[in-house]
């Protein structure tokens, strides 16, 4: 396994559409393996694969907290259905960029039916937190980011704000 860097905006890479996998095999289960250690290095709790640049339908979702047990789950090609008619605001942050958060609105339920780990078929209904971040994640797979439903100023501003972030780290690694 190895961690991996997180792209962030405004990465053109991030606008892209990923590709449906072909089959679940163990070159999948590697770059699986990759997207959790990854998450996990940056405290995340949940990833798309083309956060680390690889634009294919595969995404990790672990939402337990720090005093419970992990509780890994690995969705390929997953495909949403059934989203509940009643919306919930929630305050939603990113990897892809950092230190912004702001409320968005989605279903607060909906049917996800996706491949695991070993490439079985699993569909299941995602309610509360595992529905707003099963959407979330979708999205990065149609190239779609959170800060995409905001005020094209609060747009602007989360990526201007991203990007002096990563400026300074950039001087902090030479320094
Ligand atoms: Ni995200």
């Amino acid at each position: 396994m190895a961690i991996r860097d997180v792209l962030t905006v405004p990465d053109p890479r991030l606008k892209q559409v990923s590709k449906p996998v072909d089959k679940v095999d163990d070159a999948l289960r590697a770059l699986m393996d990759d997207m959790l250690e990854s998450m996990y290095a940056a405290d995340g709790i949940g990833l798309a694969a083309i956060q680390i640049g690889e634009p294919v339908r595969v995404i990790v979702i672990d939402l337990a907290r720090e005093d419970e047990e992990p509780n890994v789950k690995y969705f390929v090609n997953p495909v949403l259905s059934e989203p509940s008619e009643q919306l919930e605001p929630y305050e939603e942050g990113c990897l892809s960029v950092p230190t912004v958060y702001d409320e968005i609105e989605r279903p607060d339920r909906v049917r996800v039916t996706y491949l695991d780990y070993n490439g079985k078929e699993v569909s299941e209904i995602a309610e509360g937190m595992y529905a707003v971040c099963i959407q979330h994640e979708m999205d990065h797979l149609e190239g779609v980011l959170f800060i995409d439903y905001l005020s094209r100023l609060k747009r602007n501003r989360a990526v201007q704000k991203v990007k002096k972030l990563e400026k300074e780290k950039e001087r902090d690694d030479a320094a």
